[in-house]
This record gives structure tokens, sequence and C-alpha cells, in this order.
């Protein structure tokens, strides 16, 4: 029973690129062990994800990320059965910001701006597909 979640939030103050280097770090340490993938996106001080696995092992690990304090205001975006992963190269893949092309963004969104808070999650979903089409998710984990 395979499942996809995608959650956005808001990193708690003093996050700078060391801290987002050890959360990647730890996941891409401990995610394979539960059989989890995704892709994690942080700009300006958001964070988007996508975990995908077993429903038992993705509702678990979500529990333990929304009680993490590096970030505040988790919000479900998304939550869906599915048959294959679309991840499943990426025990946490992160995407290349500096590859986050403009009109990437303003094809999805009003502005050229990430903020999942303001679209749909199938929105947030379609770009994150365009982006792994597009080979702007970056270290295999
Ligand atoms: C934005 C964000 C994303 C995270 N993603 C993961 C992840 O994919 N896998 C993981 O094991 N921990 C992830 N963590 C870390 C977890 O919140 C938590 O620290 C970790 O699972 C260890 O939990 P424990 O100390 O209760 O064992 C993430 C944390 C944040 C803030």
């Amino acid at each position: 029973m395979l499942v996809r979640l995608m959650y956005a939030s808001r990193a708690a103050s003093g996050i700078d690129q060391e801290e987002l280097a050890a959360i990647l770090r730890q996941s891409r340490a401990a995610n394979p062990t539960h059989g989890i993938t995704g892709v994690l996106c942080y700009s300006e001080g958001i964070f988007l994800q996508v975990l995908e696995g077993g429903r038992g092992a993705v509702n678990r690990l979500y529990n333990r990320i929304v009680a993490d304090p590096r970030h505040l205001g988790a919000e479900l975006m998304l939550y869906e059965d599915i048959s294959e992963r679309r991840f499943a190269s990426w025990a946490m893949g992160q995407v290349a910001l500096a590859r986050l092309n403009p009109s990437l963004l303003l094809k999805y969104s009003a502005t050229a701006t990430l903020d999942p808070f303001a679209v749909s999650g199938s929105v947030s979903m379609a770009l994150f597909e365009e982006l792994v089409a597009t080979a702007s998710v970056a270290c295999q984990g």
C-alpha cells in the first residue's frame, strides 16, 4: 500500500544553508531504512516536501516532521494512494533552486515566487513533476 503526501511549512528563524544541509543529510540517512523516497524544496523561508512510501511509514514520518521545531505551520497539501512512485530515485532529492526557472513558476502561479500556500496541492505537484522532468532535482540520496 503506497501513498504520496505533500505538505508545506514555514522555516523557523535561523534556518540557513547549513541547517538545510543537516536536514537533508538526516533524511537521506534515515529514509532508505523506512522505504521512503521524495523531494524537498526550500525557498525564501518556505519548505515544500513530497514523501512517498508505505502508508504506515509515511504517516509516522510526517508526524515526526510536523513536531520538528525547525519549521512551523505545516499544512497538508495532498495525500493520495498511489500505484507507483514518481520520485523513486531519491532518498530525499533537493530542488536545485539556482535552476528554478521563473517562467516555470509563472506557468503555475500568479507570481514568479514559490508560494505553495497560495496554490492548490495539485498545482504544486505539477510543478514538482516538471522539475523532475527537467532534471532540476539534485543530490541523489
Ligand atoms: C523540512 C523538514 C523535512 C524533513 N524531512 C525528513 C525526512 O524526509 N526524513 C527524516 O527521517 N527526517 C526528516 N526530517 C527530520 C525529522 O523532523 C526528525 O528530526 C527526524 O525524523 C528524527 O526524528 P526523531 O528525533 O524523533 O527520531 C525533516 C525535518 C524538517 C524540518
